[in-house]
């Protein structure tokens, strides 16, 4: 929540009503509306960053917290894009749910279409999750982090815009049936937002695909740094508003370099079998230990919790306190090994 904090200063004082504040007529305007939206923000980027986390569990990069602060968004790679893109993603689906709640005083659903025709069948109906209202104040207060006019702010911006535009993508028609019965006579059909861990999902197959962008290194060595952005601009042009993009290869993310803010490998937990692994989940010890020049140790780590428990009426539940052991895998040094030979075999941070 601290960390948080720190990431969200800047951008409180970015968005002081005095400095930046565009105000639409869709917006309240002043220091009411400021914490309003504020307070939704500051949800939304945690809930973003909390997906990061289970998204990528069981990667080397494990979206550390120094990952989410201004220092670890000082390099424009593939990791941070996800970050970039799943930020603004979480404030827009959260916007966008306060709004059809009824949280917000001054949006609500869409309803724009109601009563339309949409298709063979059915008509426009319900309450249509309000996306563009979600999309705008994202917009105003995670763009508006970006202050500096180089490569790597537009880079984020477009992964900006790529989180936003994924939030859409998996948007959902939801139907009802109406008419005698539930006869399906007349039907309704409505857009709803998907899931928030659909969004995750998305976002880490693009995530998987990011480019690099291909800047003209020639013009970017010779040029002032107009010239730059206009070369940058170039690049953008010819990739899809939906693909994150990088302009950095990701470091050696199984060492520790605390100097960028990263923790490597060691002490990480992975795991070996079990039902119903996928085999995502079945190579962890592999990619995090193994191909890091670590070693797995077997740890038997016991566990209490509330077990035979009994319903006294009325109303009391007893419960005993059982111990149970629980194995667990965890990436450590190897003996007599400094791990070195591996350092050059493997290379870059990301390989599955
Ligand atoms: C928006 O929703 C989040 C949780 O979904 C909630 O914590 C926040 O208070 C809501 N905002 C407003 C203004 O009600
Ligand atoms: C940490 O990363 C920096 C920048 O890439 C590099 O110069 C430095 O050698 C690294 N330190 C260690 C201990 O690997």
């Amino acid at each position: 929540m601290v960390r948080l904090l720190v990431w969200l200063l800047p951008l409180w004082f970015s968005l002081c009503p005095t400095r930046a504040w565009v105000a639409s007529n869709l917006l309240m305007t002043g220091p009411r509306a400021f914490l309003t939206y504020a307070r939704s923000v500051q949800v939304g980027t945690k809930n973003g960053i909390e997906e990061c986390k289970y998204q990528f569990a069981l990667d080397r990069w494990n979206c550390p917290d120094s990952a989410t602060q201004l220092k670890g968004l000082r390099r424009a790679t593939r990791e941070t894009s996800f970050v970039h893109a799943i930020s603004a993603a979480g404030v827009m689906y959260t916007l966008t749910r306060n709004c059809s709640l009824g949280d917000l005083d001054n949006c609500g659903c869409d309803v724009s279409k109601n009563g339309k025709i949409g298709g063979r069948g059915w008509l426009w109906g319900g309450c249509s999750d309000n996306v563009e209202f979600g999309e705008t104040i994202s917009k105003q207060y995670v763009d508006a982090q970006e202050t500096g006019h180089d490569s790597r702010a537009a880079v984020n911006l477009h992964n900006n815009e790529a989180g936003r535009l994924a939030v859409k993508a998996t948007m959902k028609r939801v139907c009802r049936c109406h008419g005698m019965s539930e006869s399906c006579s007349v039907k309704t059909c409505w857009m709803q937002l998907s899931d928030f861990r659909d969004i995750g999902n998305y976002l880490k197959n693009k995530h998987n695909q990011a480019q690099k962008l291909d800047t003209d290194k020639k013009r970017m060595r010779a040029g002032n740094s107009a010239d730059n952005r206009g070369a940058i601009m170039d690049a953008l042009r010819s990739i899809a508003p939906t693909e994150l993009i990088y302009l950095e290869d990701s470091p050696d993310y199984c060492r520790r370099n605390s100097s960028m803010g990263l923790y490597g490998t060691e002490g990480r937990e992975c795991l070996t079998h079990g039902e119903g692994l996928t085999q995502w989940e079945t190579r962890s010890c592999r990619r995090l230990c193994h191909e890091c020049g670590l070693g797995v140790q077997e740890r038997r780590v016991e566990v209490v919790s509330s077990c035979n428990c009994k319903f006294h009426w009325c109303c009391q539940v007893n419960c005993d306190r059982c111990a149970h052991v629980v194995v667990k895998h965890v990436c450590v040094k190897r003996e007599g090994s400094d791990g070195n030979g591996f350092r050059r075999r493997h290379r870059g941070g990301h390989k599955s």
